[in-house]
């Protein structure tokens, strides 16, 4: 009788790009999620902050001052928080030109927006930041993903995860949005058997740093019932050794390379 055929390590490993194609778009803005879609990206990546008047938008860090021209339009308003500014004042920010002149009068997109610019055939992979700065985050998260289309069409899908580094604030969204999967991001060293074995009951996925892994890792993840995404790995020997270690996706800003070592094996 012939053995039942096994899946070669690396066959169904999901292509993530991390905040869009973003070593080849200013990172999080719209330009980089198409080109990661047209890059056919399995799953986009992105960072979820919150404006003064409560619009969820799209971008890494807490300050707008790394990947905007905020400094020069709004000198006076140090350190330049998302929390502090409107979404009409955030829209008339340069996310672009940071990056390369040719993006010049890229903006920093909504939630709503990021949504329809990663469309009905990609995964989506929402990292909320920071969730102890913006209280009530977790119910502003949970109307956006129930009134939108795009958003309601993922979850059916099982195309969309919202992710943190915030494990307490994960588990209370969890509690709040019940058909929506987590997956718990972990820094500064590998989940411990009693977090996997606490996730297991609540979480879907376990996403460690690659520097954090090891093939031993990723079986004790996958032994609780729960998948990983390995970040963020922008070399092709790092993305190989993930992809023997038969994680379920790596998280990259070079979406092509990851898609070109797959295909070719
Ligand atoms: O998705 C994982 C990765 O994005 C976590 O780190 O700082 O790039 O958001 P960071
Ligand atoms: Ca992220």
């Amino acid at each position: 009788v012939a053995a039942p055929a096994q899946a070669a390590p690396g066959s169904d490993v999901d292509v993530v790009a991390h905040r869009g194609s973003s070593g080849a778009a200013p990172e999080n803005t719209l330009a980089a999620v198409r080109l990661a879609v047209q890059q056919r990206s399995d799953v986009v990546e992105n960072d979820i902050q919150r404006t003064r008047d409560g619009e969820l938008v799209i971008l890494h860090d807490t300050s707008l001052a790394r990947t905007t021209d905020v400094e020069e339009r709004f000198p006076d308003r140090a350190p330049w928080n998302v929390a502090d500014f409107t979404l009409a004042e955030i829209r008339t920010l340069d996310a672009g030109s940071w990056f390369a002149p040719e993006f010049a009068g890229a903006r920093v997109p909504t939630l709503a927006e990021w949504g329809d610019a990663v469309g009905r055939r990609t995964g989506m992979l929402l990292e909320v930041k920071n969730p102890s700065l913006y209280p009530g985050i977790a119910a502003d998260l949970d109307r956006q993903l129930d009134a939108l289309p795009v958003f309601r069409a993922a979850l059916r899908a099982d195309r969309l995860v919202v992710q943190s580094f915030d494990h307490a604030w994960l588990r209370t969204y969890d509690q709040v949005a019940g058909n929506v999967p987590v997956g718990l991001l972990f820094a500064g060293g590998p989940p411990t058997e009693a977090q996997l074995a606490d996730a297991a009951t609540w979480a879907e996925q376990a996403n460690p740093a690659l520097g954090d892994m090891t093939e031993a890792t990723v079986d004790q993840i996958h032994s609780h019932g729960l998948e990983t995404h390995v970040w963020t790995v922008n070399d092709g020997q790092g993305m190989r050794r993930a992809i023997g270690w038969d994680v379920d996706g790596v998280i990259t800003n070079y979406p092509q390379v990851l898609r070109d070592i797959l295909r070719r094996g």
